[in-house]
């Protein structure tokens, strides 16, 4: 495919593109959106074939009988990708990862229960656990001269009887870290001796750059399948979050029971049908698709890094190992919060997302999506640069 090919999204009801009025009061032409993690590419065309033939069958009933072929082009996926054998079963689909995580949430823990979280952190991860009435703990990851890593030290002076539940990011959105092995197994010792269960944000784990594997949490440890839960989805590697399906893997079965009883119980039955069949197309059928997409997705990471050395050294970035997120550091320029944001948006004319939003580590930050034509990426990085000058 060519990525580099123009590509407009205007018009379809895209959040990224169409949704400038209403999120932000932007009217008018002139503004860039690098913001949403979706991508400005299509799907692949298999995925796009898959609905257009389920679409012209023209009858759009109840949906059942997917289970057993589903479910094998699913599971293939994370054995052939991850390494990763757990029975067929132990794979539930669900709608999407944040009604998921809302769900673990009220299904594994107590109102007034403690639920950790790993910040600067994706804001729904904040926002579930606060808006089902738990109490919110914040294990801040630790800033080095390389990125981010974990502060396990941290979190072992956190933990207290009431913590249920740690929600990870993996890989990280936004410092885009890939976690090692090493990191994994001490998160999972910590959580293992309190008894706290980890639901595994993987949504990310498709984009992965050279140099870094991405480590399904189950394949961690031989006990991790009795206590995690890993969210996984094909939104962000095959661009259709607006079809809303994801694959939660719960090995344990009593978790998995008590999880699907919850689904039920809040009136969840099937997929939607063309979600179903385009899931089953991009994991059957578009490996190769996404191969092609990490080499140019790592193309853009490498270019902002040029392109930031040359041009605007003060914004600090490292490279993330994984995501198509740039998560870009203004504290050199003595810039943060409001007064940052202003000058991206309303002197750029750039939409970014506010690094604060992640929490208040990101108070100097802001975050840039790359998983779009080169051009744009410069055409933005030119704008702030001019409104920094
Ligand atoms: C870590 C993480 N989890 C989940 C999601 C959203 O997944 P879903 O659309 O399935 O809710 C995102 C989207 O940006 C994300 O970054």
């Amino acid at each position: 495919m060519d990525f580099d090919a123009p590509y407009s999204r205007k018009g379809s009801y895209s959040v990224k593109h169409d949704g400038l009025v209403e999120k932000f009061g932007l009217t008018g032409e002139d503004w860039l959106p690098l913001w949403v993690a979706d991508m400005d590419f299509p799907s692949p065309q298999v995925v796009k074939d898959a609905i257009i033939k389920r679409a012209e069958q023209g009858a759009y009933g109840y949906v059942g009988g997917y289970q057993s072929q589903y479910k094998g082009i699913v599971s293939a996926w994370f054995d052939g990708r991850q390494d990763l054998q757990v029975e067929k079963k132990a794979f539930l689909v669900n709608d999407t990862i944040v009604a998921g995580i809302n769900r673990m949430i009220r299904t594994f823990s107590q109102k007034g229960d403690k639920v950790i979280i790993q910040t600067p952190v994706y804001p729904p991860f904040h926002s579930a656990v606060l808006n089902n009435d738990r109490e919110l703990v914040c294990n801040p990851l630790k800033k080095t001269a390389t990125g981010y890593e974990m502060d396990y030290d941290d979190l072992i002076a956190k933990i207290d009887g009431k913590c249920k539940l740690l929600i990870f990011c993996s890989p990280h959105n936004p410092v885009g870290r890939v976690w090692r092995l090493d990191e994994l197994e001490k998160l999972w010792e910590i959580c293992s001796r309190h008894n706290i269960l980890i639901i595994s944000d993987e949504a990310h784990a498709d984009i992965v750059y050279s140099g870094h594997k991405h480590i399904n949490f189950l394949n961690v440890a031989s006990q991790a399948k009795e206590s995690v839960i890993v969210c996984t989805s094909p939104h962000k590697t095959f661009n259709m979050a607006g079809l809303q399906i994801s694959n939660l893997i719960i090995p344990n079965e009593h978790l998995r029971h008590a999880y699907a009883k919850m689904l039920t119980r809040e009136g969840y039955a099937e997929p939607n049908i063309f979600a179903l069949v385009a899931c089953m197309a991009a994991y059957g059928k578009a490996a190769s698709w996404l191969d092609e997409l990490l080499v140019y997705l790592e193309a853009n990471r490498d270019f902002i890094a040029q392109y930031l050395a040359r041009e605007i050294p003060q914004i600090g970035y490292h490279k993330p190992e994984g995501t198509f997120l740039a998560w870009l550091d203004f504290s050199a320029l003595r810039l943060a919060g409001e007064k940052l944001q202003e000058l991206v948006l309303r002197q750029a004319k750039v939409v970014l997302n506010a690094g604060a939003m992640f929490g208040v580590e990101g108070n100097t930050f802001m975050r840039l999506n790359f998983a779009c034509p080169r051009a744009q990426i410069e055409k933005a990085l030119e704008r702030i640069k001019k409104a920094l000058s």
